[in-house]
């Protein structure tokens, strides 16, 4: 049975909550990973071979989490992925995402597949915050209490674009026209979709995305998008147009934002991102949708830190699940991680009450994991931090 509402204390929580609501082959395609979903658990298990190692009696009564990013300041290190689709699991879909985005002040990355235009959902994080009823008001518990700068909604937002490498150019140009002069700050180039993975749950379900829902970043009607399969339909490209040496120079000819590349997970293709001068990686596996059985992210996060050198930021998203895992995968490296799926069950659970939900959980459970670990900065927050579990039941310093 779903916990009540003052009950919602875990990102599990609000998953069980979220995809008790959802339709059977909406849920199915959230959740799910490629054919046997051994990548999309392992994202999420692969934490759980790291152990902490705390210290103790430090002052860590004042705390900085803030991360400086696309030149903004953010409360803590965590942006929204990209995940098509989201007024599946809540009609106010994006627009609610960004509300809570800019409410936690932390960036959002907008997808080509998402159901509202990028200018309504850049737009949706510049409003005003609406007055709490008064019947709804609580009083603030110390933990949900901002550290960093808190801008709230109202304050500037932090908008991305995701591009897929399209077989158009045109329709590139205008998703990143359009993304630009609605005030995104960078593109993650999604670069592990050539193709899509195969999902058997879209198969058997014979998925299509619901009436009344457009891709109005693709000029997609409901009608377009109703005539073909998720599958069918994708308008990704692999062709000689879309290697390293054309695309990133072409993308840097017709845009000023910072060019990220999402779904990198080796070193050698880092070293190919310094190579022609992109702002960042992004380690991701596409949360276990792409190609099952490829590494873990928390587990081909080390040797992306490593070929980075510090010249190239570094960020990691798949199976974080809680405030610990990203204290983790800091320790490890990465600068900032990135959540999709909690996200979609924050908003089928509640709209963007539930995604604030989703974020004030992950915020506070890492504020506290700095301090029960005697963090007071993300300087802090080394592989010291760290240890590994052993093959033999041991623990190793990293
Ligand atoms: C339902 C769904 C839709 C997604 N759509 C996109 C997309 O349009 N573009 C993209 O680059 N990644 C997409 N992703 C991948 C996410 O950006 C992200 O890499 C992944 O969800 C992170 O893993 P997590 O869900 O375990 O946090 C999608 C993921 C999900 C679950």
């Amino acid at each position: 049975m779903a916990p009540p509402p003052d009950l919602m204390l875990s990102i599990e929580d609000i998953k069980i909550a979220g995809s008790k609501k959802l339709p059977p082959m909406a849920r199915e395609f959230y959740n799910s990973g490629s054919t046997t979903q051994i990548t999309v658990t392992e994202n999420t298990t692969a934490y759980n071979k790291y152990r902490l190692r705390p210290r103790v009696l430090v002052d860590v009564s004042t705390l900085n989490l803030s991360l400086n990013l696309f030149n903004q300041t953010f409360d803590f290190p965590l942006g929204i992925s990209p995940t098509g689709i989201q007024a599946m699991a809540h009609p106010e879909g994006e627009l609610a995402t960004s509300r809570a985005a800019a409410k936690r002040n932390i960036p959002m990355a907008v997808s080509s597949f998402a159901t509202y235009p990028v200018e309504e959902i850049v737009n949706a994080a510049r409003e005003p915050n609406p007055p709490t009823p008064k019947a709804e008001q609580t009083p603030t518990p110390e933990s949900s209490q901002p550290v960093g700068i808190e801008l709230g909604r109202g304050g500037r937002g932090g908008h991305l674009i995701q591009l897929y490498t399209l077989r158009s150019r045109t329709l590139q140009t205008q998703i990143l026209h359009r993304a630009e002069s609605a005030g995104c700050k960078a593109i993650f180039l999604t670069a592990d979709s050539p193709v899509l993975g195969v999902r058997y749950n879209e198969l058997r379900n014979d998925f299509r995305t619901p009436p009344g829902l457009s891709w109005p970043m693709l000029n997609l009607s409901s009608e377009d998008i109703q005539a073909q399969t998720h599958d069918s339909g994708f308008m990704g490209a692999n062709s000689d147009k879309h290697s390293w040496a054309r695309e990133i120079p072409w993308l840097r000819s017709i845009t000023n934002m910072e060019i990220w590349i999402k779904g990198v997970l080796t070193a050698e293709d880092v070293l190919l991102a310094r190579e022609y001068g992109c702002d960042g990686v992004v380690v991701s596996n596409h949360g276990g949708r792409q190609l099952d059985g490829v590494l873990a992210t928390v587990d081909a996060l080390p040797e992306c830190v490593r070929a980075a050198e510090g010249k190239i930021r570094v960020h990691v998203d798949g199976g974080i699940r809680s405030g610990v895992d990203v204290f983790k995968a800091l320790a490890l490296g990465a600068e900032c991680c990135w959540i999709g799926r909690p996200v979609i069950w924050g908003l089928a659970y509640d709209g963007e009450k539930g995604v604030s939900r989703v974020l004030d959980i992950l915020y506070d459970e890492f504020k506290r994991c700095m301090q029960l670990t005697g963090c007071r900065t993300l300087a802090d927050i080394t592989p010291a931090a760290l240890a590994r579990l052993c093959p033999d039941g041991t623990v190793a310093r990293l």
